[in-house]
């Protein structure tokens, strides 16, 4: 794997590699001694610049877990301020050794162009640009899905026949885009519930069913129903109603959860607005995915930084792999 830019170029083959590795190092992180020697002599830049909690974090943590040398870069208090570019910020980092740089941005397509414009040699991965993608979130919350419905038994699954139900401010979310690809390739069934406003104009070209009624969706069954934050800063105040119509008719709370199938998980990518999209008791109940997801997130990112720099270089593989 040369750089992981997004999931709509992810076959299923790579997509099941990076998870079954994840399931490997998975088992690493339950021993006493959890630090692995793989990446030592390594260099991982996080170059974030937009603000993050989950993903910078466990991109440091899964570097480290696995002996690389990170540096961290945030654009808040950096030269970006005085009118560094993207470019020069990049080949200062490269200049300090990064193999591999981990990039956020607010700019849909800032990753490809780090990858492809020839700048940096390093392997690029993309931790979240704009309202495009974000690859290695869909690649946890399907290891999440899976690990929840195969247990000990997941390496090698797909997610044939799994129903995911995406709710939420889908026109802004990273997060829904990747996993719509990701979750699709493995084999699910994915249905957006939206109010009109948030729906993307070219969702018809998605491979994905749209309703507008969240009670009509959950009625089917689905395995998981993942909330998607609603993105209040990149929202035209056009786009949306109030927060306590949206709340009543599109939020998740403990009422509507308990219509849920025993076994059908309720999962978030964080931050969560509590008592917006989802309620405290949906959030903290046991059927509840959220933290889960961040732990698998150190797992997966693992496995991806491995692919990345220890793992094969097939660099005749898709813009995914
Ligand atoms: N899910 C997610 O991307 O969270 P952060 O913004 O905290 O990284």
């Amino acid at each position: 794997m040369r750089n992981l830019l997004d999931t709509r170029t992810l076959d299923r083959e790579s997509a099941l590699r990076i998870l079954d590795v994840a399931e490997d190092m998975s088992d690493t992180q339950t021993r006493e001694n959890r630090k692995l020697p793989t990446l030592r002599g390594k260099t991982v830049v996080n170059l974030f610049f937009e603000d993050s909690t989950r993903t910078r974090i466990s991109f440091e943590a899964a570097a480290k877990r696995l002996s690389a040398d990170v540096i961290n870069f945030a654009a808040k208090g950096s030269s970006v301020s005085k009118g560094e570019s993207l470019k020069d910020t990049a080949q200062t980092l490269q200049a300090m050794g990064a193999d591999a740089v981990v990039i956020r941005h607010h700019a849909s397509g800032a990753p490809r162009t780090l990858a492809t414009s020839g700048w940096i040699t390093a392997g690029v991965i993309n931790a979240g640009d704009g309202t495009h993608e974000h690859p290695t979130q869909a690649l946890l919350d399907a290891f999440t899905i899976r690990k929840r419905r195969f247990g000990a038994d997941s390496r090698g699954q797909d997610l044939s026949g799994i129903r995911v139900v995406i709710v939420g401010d889908v026109l802004h979310s990273r997060v829904a885009r990747s996993n719509v690809w990701l979750l699709t390739t493995l084999g699910a069934e994915v249905t957006l519930v939206s109010p009109p406003t948030l729906v993307p104009q070219n969702v018809s070209q998605w491979p994905v069913r749209v309703v507008y009624d969240l009670d009509e969706a959950l009625a089917d069954g689905p395995d998981a129903v993942m909330m998607l934050r609603i993105q209040l800063e990149r929202m035209n105040a056009a786009y949306f109603p109030s927060e306590r119509e949206y709340s009543r008719r599109w939020g998740l709370d403990a009422v509507r959860a308990a219509t849920l199938a025993d076994d059908s998980i309720v999962m978030h990518p964080g931050p969560m607005n509590r008592g917006l999209e989802i309620s405290a008791e949906a959030a903290d109940s046991p059927r509840s995915t959220v933290l889960e997801q961040v732990t698998n997130g150190v797992s997966v990112r693992m496995a991806v930084l491995y692919l990345l720099l220890a793992g094969e270089r097939d660099d005749e593989r898709g813009e995914g792999s």
